[in-house]
């Protein structure tokens, strides 16, 4: 039997005989002794096999990478000079005297220990790629964040209730995943974007505190931190404020961080939201960063310059400044790749002043200003700008004009490109957690596509008190219960107290253009379930795969899920999703207007 993991054993074991299975991590052949780096979850030890034991020496010599082996030996110094301080097994190695080759291995698609494979390979391989070291530890520390979280829920009265996952959508802005129903030929189950009314239902009920790490199934764009099914650690309330709701998430984060990396979070700032568009453009601003916009809107209402002076003038129009400090060094090249960058938000260019000489303002030949567009500018307008940015001599200036949108998401990129870029070694990058609160969000956005307003979290949450009426008046300056929880520019997790009266929801439902037809017919068990005494109630939902992501240092949330999805949705292991044959088509009622290797074409 196995007496040991390979990766665990150290000094206190030699002179020892163990047994240690698992794989073939690495083989060399040193010309009459073999050396095998053998492989558990643990890590790896070293194997040294000589020609003494002829049996051993043979499996030895015939085994290759990614062998099972089982083998025996004593456990003895390594040889002075041949430690690895990095290893826990380092200093020791085992002298193999039995060894079994329990399974033989094809020649892996890629080595283990390989870093620059690309990532369809290792998603096509991924139970190849799911072996090497990283993402045995990121799964690892997955498991330990939602013990963590089960243990602090638990200690603070919250139980775990189970929901649906074949139900009836759930609008939190995405499309629905649909599931064709066999026995109601034509009618369709969603799969869930979140427990959302299931735990209002909850709340309803009498459970007062409930929580579940869960899958959700958003069919949206997928990004580097989004997957169509991801999970989330759910919870919600009965009776408690937006004010204690924040403290026992917060809470909750910090003893995470705390137990899985030792690290105090301290006290998480809270910004409104406004605020944070302001500053930062963004509302998930990456505070390590330091850099922040200057607001010129006003400004360039009175300048001539067109470029500035027609985004002032647009009603929804926004014009900031971003001070790079030493910015100034930056080459032609440098600007010409954050002009680039910028566009992909939409942003037409990049305006920019490098500072020389902050004594020597004006839009003339030898200004201090040194930029294609100072001449277009007045002087009092370059005063301002120098002021305003407190911008110093060797420092870069970069602009954005444009729908107060495009200047927040092209600009609040930008902030933080450079910010990573350049600011460790410029002094405006902190490699710190930075956690924050963003409360007060509005409750509506403006849909251009659609043309009206839709819920800013979704049409379940609070108006804030005094503004009720505002949904009607004023919809664009109502504010609603809504706070997120961001950390080093990721949205970890967002929430807000609901709506707990009938009459309130409808107007919200009317609010979002919502027949009162449509709210019976989709929202009908909520609304009727709110008039039996329906309790005040809110929650939060923590993205897991984003909070392990960060935890991790991970790039991708894909990597710490052990069975991803693409960018483009499908699965590379399995080749799902995958065309069904026609029989099963008909048992559920349905056919395909077009086959998948058509539209696939179109
Ligand atoms: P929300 O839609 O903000 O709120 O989701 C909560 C958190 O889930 C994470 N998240 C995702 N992670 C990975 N891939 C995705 N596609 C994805 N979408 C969201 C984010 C986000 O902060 N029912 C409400 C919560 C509530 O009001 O209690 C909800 O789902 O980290
Ligand atoms: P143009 O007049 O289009 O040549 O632009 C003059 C300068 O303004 C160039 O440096 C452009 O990169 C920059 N610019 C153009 N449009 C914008 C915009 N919407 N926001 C910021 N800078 C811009």
């Amino acid at each position: 039997m196995r007496t040991n993991y390979c990766g665990l054993i150290d000094e206190q074991y030699l002179d020892q005989t163990v047994t240690v299975k698992g794989w073939v991590h690495r083989r060399r052949d040193h010309g009459g002794v073999i050396f095998i780096d053998l492989r558990d979850r643990e890590g790896t030890v070293q194997v040294v096999i000589d020609p003494d034991t002829p049996e051993a020496f043979a499996a030895a010599d015939a085994s290759r990478s990614e062998f099972v082996l089982s083998i025996t030996g004593r456990v003895r110094r390594r040889p002075e000079g041949t430690e690895n301080p990095k290893m826990v097994s380092g200093k020791i190695e085992i002298l193999g005297k039995e060894i079994e080759v329990l399974n033989a291995a094809a020649t892996p698609p890629f080595p283990i220990d390989e870093e620059n494979i690309s990532e369809n390979v290792r998603l096509t391989h991924r139970v190849m790629d799911l072996r090497r070291p990283q993402m045995q530890h990121n799964l690892r520390l997955r498991y330990q964040v939602a013990m963590g979280v089960r243990r602090y829920l638990d200690a603070q009265g919250f139980i775990d209730i189970e929901t649906p996952v074949l139900t009836r959508s759930t609008p939190e802005g995405a499309r629905d995943y649909l599931v064709p129903s066999r026995v109601h030929p034509g009618e369709f189950f969603a799969l869930p974007q979140s427990p959302q009314l299931f735990k209002q239902l909850l709340m309803v009920a009498g459970f007062d505190r409930y929580y579940q790490i869960t899958k959700c199934f958003r069919d949206e764009d997928l990004r580097a931190d989004r997957q169509p099914e991801f999970t989330q650690i759910d919870l919600e309330t009965s009776f408690l404020g937006e004010n204690e709701i924040m403290d026992i998430t917060e809470g909750m984060a910090k003893q995470v961080f705390q137990d899985a990396l030792g690290v105090d979070l301290g006290e998480f700032p809270r910004m409104p939201f406004r605020e944070a568009m302001f500053r930062y453009g963004s509302d998930k601003p990456d505070l390590r960063v330091s850099l922040q916009f200057t607001e010129l809107t006003d400004v360039m209402k009175s300048e001539e310059f067109k470029v500035f002076r027609a985004a002032a003038d647009l009603k929804d129009g926004r014009v900031v400044a971003l001070r790079v400090p030493k910015g100034a060094k930056l080459s032609r090249k440098d600007i010409d790749e954050y002009t680039k960058f910028v566009g992909i938000y939409g942003a037409k260019g990049l305006a920019y002043i490098k500072v020389n000489d902050v004594s020597n303002i004006s839009n003339g030949e030898d200004s201090g200003l040194q930029s294609p567009i100072v001449k277009f500018l007045s002087e009092g307008c370059l005063k301002t700008i120098i002021e305003r940015t407190g911008a110093e001599n060797g420092d870069l200036i970069f602009f954005g004009a444009d729908k107060a949108k495009t200047v927040n998401e092209a600009i609040g990129a930008l902030r933080v490109k450079i910010g990573h870029e350049h600011g460790t070694a410029d002094g405006y990058f902190v490699d710190e957690w930075k956690p924050l609160w963003v409360v007060d969000f509005p409750m509506f956005e403006y849909d251009e596509e659609n043309q009206r307003f839709a819920a800013m979290h979704h049409p379940f949450t609070s108006p804030k008190q005094g503004h009720e009426d505002l949904m009607e008046s004023d919809p664009e300056n109502c504010l609603a219960r809504a706070y997120d929880m961001v950390l080093n520019g990721w949205e970890i997790g967002g929430g807000s107290i609901r709506i707990h009266r009938a009459d309130i929801q409808e107007k919200v439902f009317a609010a979002l253009n919502i027949t009162p037809e449509e709210q019976q017919e989709k929202f009908g068990f909520l609304l009727d379930n709110l008039k039996y005494g329906a309790p005040p109630h809110g929650g939060l939902a923590f993205g897991l795969d984003r909070l392990v992501t960060l935890m991790a240092g991970a790039e991708s949330i894909r990597d710490v899920i052990a069975f991803p999805k693409t960018q483009r949705a499908q699965c590379l292991l399995t080749n799902a999703p995958n065309a069904v044959d026609d029989k099963q088509l008909r048992e559920l009622g349905l056919r395909l207007r077009q086959k998948a290797a058509e539209s696939k074409e179109a």
